[in-house]
């Protein structure tokens, strides 16, 4: 050590989720095994809606859209963890941190605003059926996903750009699994008062704003449904308490990670598994095995597989 007081930081150390031994084995087998999950329904979803023209209409192409995402969700925070979960030192670089911050706010704002025009695609669906393929056009479709990628690229960017230069001078130990905003901005060698403040409003604006948005459209969607007819409105209802059910159970993690004072507790980390490893795998269950035209398909699809196999 030269000592310097001004030693740059080139790596985090995380202190993970906990040091008991069988803690650590149970969220290894159960992380493990979500995330093996996660990534063949995901995967297998997006392979059935891309390939099967029946299938080719806007709430299939939306699913198919947000299981890409959760490919990507589980793949930014759940690897890594599982790797560092028997590892005395736990370490990831200076780059991995802000890459793992950058991915988690493009990601999960992507998700966010997807399943949002999920609830729109609903909104059309029920409330103004004879109209649904007229103003769900192609071309709706496809400006609302993009539109969800460029607001979760802007949103993501410009948190980054004000915590990339932040200045680093020693403590670097993240009581954490992973990098995000909450923890880190703490580690900089600033009154970093004023940054926490902005963090809060971003991100905790964001998933807060958009959760109430979400949960009133619901209720709206709830209503208008109860009130046109009395068969339609069950299986509207059916479908609608399992999107809330996800929207509840993305948003909650994210909103108490984000609006949460006290970082202390311990609370946040395991919320956070919440988001990381389960939601990506309870999004292909919940919107596809009560979904008929889709479990079809799915099994058209794996039928193909094998015959494919067996012929090659
Ligand atoms: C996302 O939706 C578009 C249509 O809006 C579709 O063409 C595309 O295949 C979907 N992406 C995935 C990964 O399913």
């Amino acid at each position: 050590m030269d000592g310097a007081n001004h030693s740059v930081v080139s790596e985090f150390v995380f202190l993970g989720l906990s040091n008991s031994w069988e803690i650590q084995l149970v969220l290894f087998v159960f992380s493990s095994m979500f995330y093996v999950a996660s990534m063949l329904g995901n995967s297998l979803i997006v392979l059935t809606v891309t390939s099967d023209p029946h299938l080719h209409s806007p709430m299939y192409f939306l699913l198919a859209n947000l299981s890409f995402i959760d490919l990507g969700i589980s793949s930014v925070i759940t690897p890594k963890m599982i790797y560092d979960l028997f590892r005395k030192h736990k370490v990831i670089s200076f780059g991995g941190c802000i890459a793992q911050i950058f991915f988690i706010h493009l990601i999960g704002g992507v998700e966010m605003l997807l399943l949002t025009a999920m609830a729109f695609d609903r909104y059309v669906a029920i409330c103004k059926p004879l109209h649904y393929f007229s103003i769900m056009n192609p071309k709706l479709c496809i400006l609302l996903q993009v539109a969800a990628w460029i607001i979760g690229l802007i949103h993501s960017v410009f948190q980054l750009v004000f915590v990339i230069k932040l200045p680093f001078c020693g403590p670097n130990v993240l009581d954490s699994f992973y990098c995000d905003l909450p923890r880190f901005i703490k580690l900089a060698c600033i009154d970093s008062y004023r940054l926490e403040f902005m963090v809060t409003a971003n991100s905790g604006f964001i998933s807060l704003g958009s959760f109430f948005i979400l949960i009133i459209s619901y209720i709206f969607i709830l209503i208008t449904a109860q009130k046109h007819s009395s068969g339609g409105s069950f299986k509207a209802l059916s479908t609608l308490s399992t999107h809330i059910m996800v929207v509840i159970l993305f948003f909650g993690p994210c909103i108490f990670v984000y609006t949460w004072p006290h970082p202390k507790s311990h609370l946040d980390k395991f919320l956070a598994i919440l988001d990381g490893v389960l939601t990506p795998f309870l999004n292909p269950v919940i919107y596809t095995l009560r979904n008929k035209e889709m479990k079809m398909a799915m099994r058209r699809v794996c039928s193909h597989l094998l015959v494919y196999r067996r012929i090659s």
